[in-house]
C-alpha cells in the first residue's frame, strides 16, 4: 500500500522541475500553452498568475491545466469547489464547463477573507478578494453557471448540497489545509458526491507543499477505505505540491 511514507521511499516521487528554493517576489511560471491561447479565459487567468498573491497560494498554471482536462474529460453536471482564494482554480473549472451543455452549476465556497500580511509578497493586500473573483468571472461570461458562496465550508457544505438537489459529480478540496479541516471537508461532502464521481484533493505531498492535512486524511479516510474509493496521486509541476484523485465506487 502506498502511504505518506512508502511515497517518500518510492522510486519514482517527481521532485517537480523546479529544484531551487522559492522565495517571497517568485511567481508561477505562465505554461506555452496558456500563453498561446487566444481564449478571454486564458487572458484573465494570465491576469490572475500575474498578481503577487497568486505565488504560491493558487493552483500553478500546470495543475490547472491538469485540472481543466480533468474537467473537460469527465464533464460533471454539479461541480463544488472547497477553497477558491483569488480564484485560478475557479477559472480553470470554469473554462472547462464552458466546453459541454451539461453543465449545470460550479459551486465556490471560501471565507473571502481580506489578504494581507502575505509573507510571499510584503505589502501587498487583496482588500475583496470576492469582488476581484466576481469581476473575472464576468470577464469570462462565465456568470451564468457559478456561484459564490462566502463562509465556513462546514456550515456551507451541507446548504449547497441539499440545495443543489442532485448529487455532486466533482469537488476539489483545497479549502483548509489542516487535518481537521481537510477531513471534515471530505467527510461533510463525500455522502453527496455520485457514485461513480470524483473528488480532487490538493496539495497531498507535505514534504513539498509542506502541510499535512491532506495527506493524512488520505492516510486514514481512503487507503483504509479501498473498497469505497478508487485513488491515484498525481505529481504536480513545478513544485509537486500534489494531486490526489478519488473516484467513488460504492456508495
Ligand atoms: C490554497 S487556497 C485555495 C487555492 C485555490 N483553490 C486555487 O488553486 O486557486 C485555500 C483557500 O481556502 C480558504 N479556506 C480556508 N479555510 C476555509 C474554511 N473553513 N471554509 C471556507 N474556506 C476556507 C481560504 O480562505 C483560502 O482562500
Amino acid at each position: 500500500m502506498l502511504n505518506k511514507q512508502n511515497i517518500s521511499q518510492n522510486s519514482f516521487l517527481n521532485p517537480g522541475t523546479q529544484t531551487e528554493a522559492s522565495k517571497p517576489g517568485d511567481k508561477w511560471k505562465i505554461s506555452n500553452s496558456l500563453q498561446l491561447s487566444k481564449a478571454q479565459w486564458a487572458e484573465v487567468l494570465i491576469d490572475i498568475y500575474e498578481h503577487p498573491m497568486s505565488f504560491p497560494g493558487s493552483v500553478s498554471p500546470q495543475a490547472g491545466e491538469l485540472l481543466r482536462a480533468l474537467v473537460v474529460n469527465i464533464a460533471p453536471r454539479n461541480v463544488l469547489e472547497i477553497g477558491s482564494y483569488i480564484g485560478a482554480s475557479t477559472i480553470w473549472i470554469a473554462s472547462a464547463m464552458s466546453e459541454y451543455e451539461r453543465r449545470n452549476k460550479l459551486c465556490c465556497i471560501d471565507l473571502f477573507l481580506p489578504h494581507t500580511d502575505n509573507p510571499w509578497c510584503p505589502g501587498v493586500e487583496l482588500i475583496e478578494p470576492l469582488s476581484y473573483i466576481k469581476n473575472n468571472i464576468k470577464k469570462c461570461g462565465f456568470q451564468s453557471f457559478i456561484e459564490l458562496y462566502q463562509g465556513d465550508s462546514k456550515d456551507l457544505i451541507p446548504k449547497i448540497a441539499k440545495q443543489i438537489h442532485s448529487t455532486i459529480d466533482f469537488v476539489i478540496i483545497d479549502g483548509d489545509h489542516s487535518f481537521m479541516g481537510c477531513s471534515s471537508d471530505f467527510n461533510l461532502v463525500e455522502p453527496f458526491v455520485s457514485l461513480g464521481g470524483y473528488i480532487l484533493f490538493h496539495d497531498t505531498f507535505p514534504d513539498y507543499c509542506g502541510v499535512d492535512g491532506p495527506a493524512i486524511t488520505l492516510e486514514t479516510k481512503i487507503f483504509t477505505n479501498r473498497d469505497k474509493f478508487e485513488v491515484c496521486q498525481i505529481y504536480t509541476e513545478p513544485l509537486n505540491f500534489g494531486f490526489a484523485l478519488l473516484r467513488k465506487v460504492t456508495n
